[in-house]
């Protein structure tokens, strides 16, 4: 499987015909080096409403027919707003695909979409074909990460965010990576704004010192390879 990172917190996980895209913020997202245009997704996950997440899902949801899924609160909203193939979990839900599934758990932060609609927060564990990817959302530093990860799967690769400010910053990060315990971490969500700038190389050597855990920084439009 391959992990594209396209900025801020956007991911595709790409596994033969099936291209995930998790937290699609491209239009206005100035680290973004595609345009929502040249995304053909098959499937639309949320971790929560918060423009810089929402972002296009639902041009891209109307474009191409793919499915949604997001927190009952959003997900309601996407109904109403037209969107057709809607999942509507809360969490410690597992939504089952062709591909595999994913569990909606919690992350400690807060969520309203650009139209209004207030609910809480969440990450995702998302288990395509036999690899599990758990992409935290915007969290602080919340000690049910341990719960939600030594409980179950073991996690191939986590994608943290770093940045501070609005989310737990590199130095809490480092402790959620040793709490998680992934093969590999892709630091998200950092340096596309001033307030969440930060050293993602630190932060690498950080957690290759405490950690078993193998660090990869990515560029927007990069990609990394799962063995
Ligand atoms: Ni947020
Ligand atoms: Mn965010």
């Amino acid at each position: 499987m391959d992990i594209r990172f396209l900025g801020q917190s956007a991911v595709e996980l790409i596994d033969g015909d099936t291209r995930i895209l998790v937290d699609p913020f491209i239009s206005g997202n100035p680290k973004a080096t595609v345009s929502a245009d040249e995304l053909e997704p098959t499937h639309i996950l949320l971790t929560h409403g918060h423009q810089d997440h929402y972002g296009d899902t639902v041009e891209l949801a109307q474009r191409t027919g793919a499915p949604v899924l997001a927190q009952v609160e959003i997900a309601n909203e996407l109904s109403e707003l037209g969107l057709e193939t809607v999942h509507d979990p809360n969490f410690g839900g597992t939504v089952r695909f062709d591909w595999g599934w994913v569990k909606l758990v919690p992350a400690f932060h807060s969520s309203t979409t650009p139209n209004g609609t207030v609910s809480p927060p969440g990450g995702l564990l998302i288990m395509v074909g036999e690899t599990l990817v758990y992409h935290l959302g915007d969290t602080c530093l919340f000690s049910d990460l341990k719960l939600i990860t030594q409980r179950g799967n073991h996690v191939d690769v986590a994608l943290v965010p770093i940045g501070g400010h609005y989310t737990m910053d590199r130095h809490d990060a480092v402790v959620a990576c040793e709490w998680i315990g992934a093969d590999a971490v892709i630091p998200v969500h950092y340096d596309t704004f001033p307030p969440i700038e930060t050293d993602a190389q630190a932060f690498k050597a950080d957690v290759e010192a405490a950690t078993e855990s193998k660090v990869v920084v990515l560029a927007p439009g990069e990609t990394h390879t799962v063995r």
